[in-house]
């Protein structure tokens, strides 16, 4: 089993061991603000292979850079001017920034999967220290093996990864509980590659400009991570239920009980006050639970599409794809 060290009691201790073992080229699991990251070295090739071994990840699906402040990721990309106000006004934050690698940057071609573009994103919370202290971008995909439901615990990373990884850092719940969302400007455009922590409207609102959302299932596959069948858990998965069958675990949204409930395996509200933001922070955490009930479908109640729950929504829609 990995180490663990809890970063709000020893904060140095955990900095330190981190960058040691990110020194040696293992990776390493880090707290964000929106899921745990498995992280390492983005300049050393043999460091970003071992995250696709241990993820069990193709190596088509490039991974996200993450940097402490705005001249690392300017030693990295070449800012466009929308992207440059975004960076500015959501940074820290769960903001991903697909943006032409330059030149003469050391981020190693393994962790872009060979495009000429990096996902970049200054990640708020401990992981920010640590890469401050390190120096150099970690290259980090969510903590997870590939296609199963992303970490937002210590405790997540160690059930899924723990035999394989030396250390897990941990700052406990993340406070976001979803994955970045990741937008490309072209051409004045602003395409959103995948919904996720921030609200696209909060982008629209800040750029006037309109965001473009990616065609329905078999569009060009941009963010490749964004196959159908990804953050599947065990069980089936079925949506928009208006009533729980016998044996089914229930996850519902907004504290009204659904008929059938009393025969649920297990019943999970997301927000019984009815917040997106709550929701989305127990989502992942909520997914784990009802699939350890052993019900072999967890039905979902509805939940609105405005805000946050576009992204929440999306999960959702994966979990429930045919696996392939
Ligand atoms: O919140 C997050 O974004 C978390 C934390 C750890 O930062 N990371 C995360 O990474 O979700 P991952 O690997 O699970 O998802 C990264 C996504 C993938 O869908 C990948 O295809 C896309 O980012 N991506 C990375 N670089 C890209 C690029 N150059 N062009 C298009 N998509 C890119
Ligand atoms: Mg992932």
């Amino acid at each position: 089993m990995a180490e663990i060290i809890d970063t709000r009691i020893e904060p140095e201790r955990a900095i330190e061991k981190a960058c040691a073992v990110l020194s040696d080229g293992e990776p390493v699991a880090i707290p964000t603000e929106t899921v745990y990251g498995l992280a390492a070295d983005a300049t050393t090739p043999d460091a970003i292979s071992r995250i696709y071994e241990m993820k069990g990840r193709p190596r088509f699906n490039p991974l996200i850079c993450h940097v402490c402040d705005l001249a690392m990721a300017e030693a990295h990309v070449t800012f466009d001017p929308v992207s440059r106000r975004l960076a500015e006004a959501f940074w820290p934050g769960p903001l991903t920034l697909i943006l032409p690698q330059r030149r003469e940057s050391t981020v190693h071609t393994l962790a872009s999967a060979g495009l000429d573009t990096l996902g970049i994103r200054m990640p708020d919370g401990f992981s920010r220290r640590v890469i401050a202290r390190f120096g150099r971008p970690l290259a980090a995909p969510s903590a997870n093996t590939s296609g199963k439901i992303s970490p937002t615990s210590a405790a997540h990373v160690q059930a899924d990864l723990g035999s394989r990884l030396k250390l897990i850092l941990d700052a406990g719940p993340a406070a976001i509980g979803l994955e970045s969302t990741i937008v490309k400007v072209e051409n004045g455009r602003l395409r959103l590659l995948r919904p996720g922590g921030l609200d696209a409207a909060e982008i629209e609102a800040l750029t006037g400009l309109a965001i473009e959302r990616p065609e329905a299932a078999g569009a060009v596959i941009e963010a490749p991570g964004m196959l159908a069948s990804h953050y599947a858990p065990g069980a089936a998965v079925r949506l928009d239920a208006d009533e729980v069958r016998k044996g089914e675990a229930l996850i519902r949204f907004g504290g009204e009980a659904l008929p059938g409930e009393a025969d649920a395996a297990i019943v999970l509200d997301l927000s019984p006050g009815g917040s997106l933001r709550e929701a989305a922070a127990n989502l992942f955490d909520y997914m784990k639970k009802a699939d350890a009930s052993g019900a072999a479908t967890i039905a979902f109640g509805p939940i609105p599409s405005e805000g946050l729950g576009e992204a929440i929504i999306d999960r959702l829609q994966r979990a429930a794809a045919p696996r392939g």
